[in-house]
């Protein structure tokens, strides 16, 4: 009759202790109406300094199961305690889910807030009745489960693949070479990504995202642009790019994240979106936008010291054809994508990958079409984009923004001078061209839309094209793409997809092998 009874108790504790697996678990909240809230995932304390105040501040929360990346052991819950530094404030997370309210007593310690010998529960960031009390839970639950396990009971699978305690380990080192894999098979960028994309292709979770960022170290400036700064910075061992935006520029930041998060947008062409985070240092905000870096960098310092051969041409210019049309494609269905325009094509914002290829990017000032609505979903200003590269229509202010196609039509004007660009640093038999902009002939550096308005409108100028490219098949090609993508006329342009297939057949039959 004892035995039973133990068993009884015993399994009302297992119950207890289970119950959050199956039912939730209440998580203390402190912005919670009855400063509770109910989890599936886990209960979460985080611990910063307030660089305003100088005050050690806590939010004690839920993490729902719907947000956990990866599933199994997420990334928020391993967040190495961060050090202050100019742009990031203090910051500790620990996550907890073996009772409920666990959390209350959770105070993930900031670096510089830990000891330099301490006791070990101070490290841990319980105090010593909450040990002491866990200590005995724990206990309890090995007593139960011998005693399952001693009735012949099978366990509960879930229950077997637990491992407590793991959730409250930090990393100490700062130096993210120095970082264990997140998970067993699932330690780099790509591997991340690809394991959310394969679904929406609509990019990592935001809560994965900041972390992502507040773990990247800036190493060099690289370029600077209208926006602000775009920086090389390290995550884990992996070159990343980071685009720093000023506050002022929140809108931009904003609207370039907004894009690359475009349902399906992922692609091999498109400069890879990382993450996109905003950081408020007690001053100012700081804002982020993490992406891929090429080492190459740009396909305008490329093409300024580098010359190509003819596949080189024919796969550089196919590839920013193939992500063009991509970009411009709608895709329909339920995961489907919007088209795109980009309207500030040029060399600046296209970047080249190690095997030759290019990537799209610089997404800020891009507009999508709603077909459900039939309109573009940003109140446009017709006259934005590059001077130097903008279309006739664009220029005189003719453009017809009711037709989502006359912002194609725009890009294509542009992908022809980015092609004639390329075409001139084609070097065949030791002969090649230097690097120029176009119309570098027929306006000054930083031309007026006055300036190029005249050129190109009113003399209907067009960069000309060397006279050695009528007798070099693949050159002569590329010439009459390029044509075909400057009528004076819009609808008369070629479209990015019939440019893709012309440069496919090119690259055919100049027997030019696909990338690598
Ligand atoms: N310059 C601007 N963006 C870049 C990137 N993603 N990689 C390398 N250089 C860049």
């Amino acid at each position: 009759m004892a035995s039973i009874r133990t068993l009884v108790v015993a399994l009302v504790l297992l119950a207890s202790q289970t119950r959050h697996l199956v039912l939730g678990i209440n998580c203390f909240c402190d912005i919670c109406e009855d400063k509770t809230c109910v989890s599936d995932g886990y209960c979460y304390t985080t611990t910063r300094l307030d660089k305003a105040t100088g005050k050690i501040e806590h939010d004690f929360r839920c993490f729902n199961k719907n947000k956990l990346f990866p599933p199994e052991n997420p990334l928020w819950c391993r967040q190495t305690p961060l050090l202050s530094t100019d742009e990031i404030a203090p910051f500790a997370v620990a996550c907890c889910n073996e009772f409920d309210f666990c959390n209350q007593a959770l105070r993930p310690q900031l670096p510089s807030m830990r000891p330099q010998e301490g006791p070990p529960e101070a490290q841990i960031g319980y105090d010593s009745t909450w040990l002491i009390i866990i200590g005995i839970i724990v206990l309890l639950v090995l007593i139960v489960l011998m005693l399952l396990i001693y009735c012949g009971m099978t366990q509960n699978r879930k229950w077997k693949n637990r491992r407590p305690g793991a959730f409250f380990k930090s990393n100490d080192s700062m130096d993210p070479q120095d970082q264990q894999p997140i998970l067993g098979g699932i330690n780099s960028l790509r591997d991340m990504i690809d394991m959310t994309t394969s679904g929406s292709g609509s990019g990592l979770p935001l809560l994965v995202q900041r972390s992502i960022a507040r773990q990247i170290q800036l190493v060099e400036i690289i370029g600077k642009g209208r926006f602000g700064e775009v920086w090389r910075g390290r995550w884990r061992g992996e070159n990343v790019a980071v685009k720093i935006f000023s506050s002022r520029e929140e809108r931009s930041w904003f609207r370039e994240a907004e894009i690359y998060q475009t349902v399906m947008l992922r692609h091999d062409n498109i400069l890879g979106f990382i993450a996109a985070d905003n950081k408020d240092n007690g001053t100012w905000t700081q804002l982020w936008l993490v992406t891929d870096f090429h080492e190459n960098g740009s396909l305008f310092d490329y093409l300024s010291t580098r010359t190509v051969d003819v596949p080189g041409m024919i796969r550089m210019s196919l590839s920013i054809a193939t992500g063009l049309a991509h970009l411009h494609m709608e895709i329909v269905g339920t995961q489907g994508k919007p088209a795109i325009a980009h309207r500030d094509l040029k060399s600046k914002n296209i970047l080249v990958k190690l095997n030759g290829t290019c990537a799209i990017g610089d997404l800020g000032l891009a507009v999508r079409y709603d077909v459900a609505e039939d309109k573009v979903d940003l109140a446009s200003n017709s006259r934005v984009g590059t001077k130097r590269y903008m279309a006739p229509e664009v220029l005189d202010e003719s453009i017809c923004e009711n037709h989502f196609d006359s912002f194609k039509r725009a890009d294509v004007y542009a992908l022809g001078l980015i092609f004639w660009e390329i075409a001139r640093r084609c070097n065949v038999g030791g002969i090649y061209d230097e690097y120029q902009l176009p119309f570098y002939d027929m306006v000054p550096s930083d031309p007026t839309i006055e300036e190029m308005r005249k050129t190109v409108c009113d003399g209907r100028h067009r960069p000309s094209t060397p006279n050695r490219w009528q007798s070099i098949d693949a050159l002569n090609t590329m010439s009459k793409v390029m044509k075909e993508c400057w009528y004076h006329n819009a609808a008369a342009r070629l479209t990015a997809l019939r440019i893709k297939k012309t440069l496919a057949n090119l690259g055919a039959s100049e027997d030019i092998k696909p990338p690598q």
